[in-house]
């Protein structure tokens, strides 16, 4: 996909791998409809160097009328859009023996559903433009059992299911949908926990490659799925997450 023109919305564009979407996109010359609850773009200070490259509005994903909302803004403002980033999520846990079904639900209403009804509300913007591309990001949780994660790894399988039927679905419309699914990623929420104690030590033994992501690894990633262009690529779920989810 050229990058003259192009329009890709990113939903969660606010901060951490969001955030590093967004600016990585936007370097590459994309314009990048940055959809945030609070309808700032990126709060990330290199963020002003490509303000005049994003298009920010406010939607919530658990919001259907928010989402399609969005969508309208950035196309009325950029032009129809030939890409998503599906990146907002949350990460909730708990003991599965004890766990509230309320929990689960939003869990799986703001990192599944949500991913259905973003891409089901760009359809029609993509088939506009000729067709496009979406990234969806899913984790690599989808593939293994983790205690006290029985919602978040549902919902990032989940993730995997919906990328694999649309592919196929729309396949016919010029539309390719992938899952890029990261393993532990450093943002600015966790990067204590990430790089010093009891969980670092755990992953610098678990990590093949020695230490967590960063948001700029998996930016680099997708931003390379939407700068090259590669039709065949289509439906799989793309793990970066440095060799953790194959490790024996
Ligand atoms: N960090 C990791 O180790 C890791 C690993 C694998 C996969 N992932 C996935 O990568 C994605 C981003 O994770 P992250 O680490 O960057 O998380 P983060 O720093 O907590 O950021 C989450 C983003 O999602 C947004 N968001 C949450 N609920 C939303 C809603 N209802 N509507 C709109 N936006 C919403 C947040 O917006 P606000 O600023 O408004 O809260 C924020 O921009 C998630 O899908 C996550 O599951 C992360």
């Amino acid at each position: 996909m050229s990058a003259v023109k192009k329009v890709i919305a990113v939903t969660g564009a606010s901060r951490g791998i969001g955030a590093a979407i967004a600016l990585e996109l936007a370097r590459r010359g994309f314009t990048v409809g940055c959809l945030t609850r609070n309808g700032k773009g990126p709060e990330v200070r290199e963020a002003v160097e490509f303000a005049s490259r994003f298009v920010n509005v406010a939607c919530d994903v658990t919001d259907e009328a928010s989402v399609k909302d969005a969508f309208a803004r950035v196309a009325g403002k950029a032009g129809a859009l030939d890409g998503l980033v599906n990146n907002a999520g949350i990460h909730l846990d708990g003991r599965s023996h004890e766990l509230p079904v309320a929990t689960y639900d939003k869990v799986m209403a703001t990192n599944a559903t949500a991913v259905f009804v973003a891409c089901r509300e760009a359809y029609r913007h993509l088939v506009k433009s000729g067709g496009g591309t979406i990234v969806n990001i899913g984790s690599f949780f989808d593939k293994i059992g983790v205690k006290r994660n029985i919602a978040y790894c549902a919902s990032k399988a989940a993730v995997g299911a919906i990328t694999r039927c649309l592919a196929v679905e729309w396949a016919d419309k010029g539309i390719r949908v992938l899952d890029v699914a990261p393993g532990y990623i450093v943002t600015d929420l966790n990067r204590k926990a990430m790089t010093e104690g009891p969980l670092a030590d755990y992953l610098q033994k678990r990590i093949p490659s020695g230490r967590p992501g960063t948001a700029g690894d998996v930016a680099k990633l997708v931003a390379a799925i939407f700068s090259e262009d590669i039709p065949f690529l289509s439906g799989e779920t793309i793990y970066i997450d440095g060799a953790q989810g194959i490790n024996h």
